[in-house]
């Protein structure tokens, strides 16, 4: 594991804030998650379910869909995911591949409400992702 890095508490917080407004009626399962630039703008989400299921968006995707569609693209730092629970959260393959697209480098801090911590890489998550390079 590595260690947290600087700032990485005040991402974790800012996730943190944003999981109490996850709309998760269906699997009471709240997550927040923030993603920083390296020009330290933070942009947060949480997740958002739908009646038919199949809509549900995660926390990651639309914390990184909020910064892309603020003008952030491709210079993310850090990601921070948040959830209250024993057990640390592990971000799922569809938002791994999402993060692949815009943060291949991400670093990416896994905390809960109760003081766990963890940080990996989205290297270490998703090794070998499908790129927009395998386009050309
Ligand atoms: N969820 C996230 O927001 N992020 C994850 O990393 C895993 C799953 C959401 C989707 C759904 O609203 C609920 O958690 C249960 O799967």
């Amino acid at each position: 594991m590595d260690r947290l890095g600087a700032g990485d508490e005040d991402l974790i917080r800012v996730a943190a804030l944003a999981r109490q407004r996850a709309y998760a009626p269906y699997s009471k399962y709240r997550v927040g998650a923030a993603v920083r630039t390296r020009r330290n703008k933070i942009y947060s989400g949480a997740n958002v379910e739908n009646a038919s299921y199949g809509l549900t968006v995660c926390a990651e995707r639309c914390a990184v869909w909020a910064a892309v569609a603020a003008g952030e693209t491709k210079d993310f730092d850090a990601i921070a995911i948040v959830i209250d629970d024993d057990r640390l959260p592990s971000p799922c393959g569809a938002c791994r591949q999402v993060l692949a697209e815009f943060a291949p480098a991400v670093r990416v801090v896994l905390a809960t409400t109760s003081g766990q911590r963890r940080t990996t890489s989205l290297d270490v998550l998703l090794p070998e992702p499908f790129l927009p390079q395998n386009l050309s």
